[in-house]
């Protein structure tokens, strides 16, 4: 796991205080998060995905397969409800928010984690194509501004008293391990996909970041907006 996502990661959870004794991670993937968890010490864990065929190596959690808008858990299961960019991916949000708050306690916390991709630095030499590629990438994705969007989701699912905080995840290193040098190669398998930038573009991109951290000049920072909130405001 690169190491600036693990320090995310670890800061995210001292967002729900007192320390969770039962957490549920939406839209878990790998279970990066998860294994997070595990090293604080948060003793229940559970992740849970909607593809069917979800096997995360060194999976030291409960998984379970199903829909994020339909969560198959009792009322009152958890003391603390997260997704990390999976909003964007989830048919409804606001459906799934209304059930993160069901099967939360009222004194529990749901967290959001969500990149906001029109907020997506990279240092290039090439300013107008690494502008170009970047632009593409978040307006063909499922919703570029899902970051800045994720508060007002939650006040449509009737949350209130809710926290926003924009945390900097930055980098200097461009190396296979870190989160820049994943995220770009992202970006250029997603592009070929959609077609929206040349081929040739999409390659030059990425070696114009090799080459701009070759000379040191490298510099990689993404935006997470992180709501925080609870199903009852300990103000009411
Ligand atoms: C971008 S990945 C994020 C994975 C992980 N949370 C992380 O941050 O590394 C989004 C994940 O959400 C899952 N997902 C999308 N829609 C879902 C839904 N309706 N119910 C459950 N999981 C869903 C996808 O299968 C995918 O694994």
């Amino acid at each position: 796991m690169p190491a600036s996502l693990r320090a995310h990661y670890g800061w995210l959870l001292t967002l729900a205080t007192p320390q969770p004794q039962r957490l549920l991670d939406v839209g878990t993937g790998d279970g990066r998060l998860l294994q997070v968890a595990a090293d604080l010490g948060i003793p229940r864990r559970v992740g849970l995905e909607r593809k069917r065929r979800w096997n995360p190596a060194n999976r030291d959690f409960d998984a379970t397969i199903a829909d994020a808008q339909r969560l198959p858990f009792p009322s009152d299961t958890f003391d603390c409800v997260v997704e990390n960019e999976s909003l964007e991916w989830i048919k409804d949000p606001v459906r799934y928010l209304q059930e993160a708050t069901r099967v939360c306690t009222p004194n529990g916390h749901i967290l959001t984690d969500d990149t906001d991709w029109d907020t997506l630095v990279y240092a290039a030499q090439d300013t107008a194509r690494a502008r170009r590629v970047l632009r593409a990438f978040c307006d063909t994705g499922p919703n570029g501004w899902i970051g800045r969007a994720a508060p007002s989701l939650m006040r449509q699912a009737g949350l209130h008293d809710i926290q926003v905080h924009v945390r900097v995840i930055t980098e200097r290193e461009f190396a296979p391990h870190t989160l820049g040098h994943r995220q770009a190669q992202v970006i250029h398998d997603w592009l070929r996909q959609t077609g929206d930038i040349a081929p040739t573009q999409l390659d030059d991109f990425l070696a114009d970041l090799h080459h701009t951290a070759t000379r040191g000049d490298y510099l990689f920072t993404l935006n997470r907006y992180v709501c925080v909130t609870r199903p009852t405001p300990q103000s009411s």
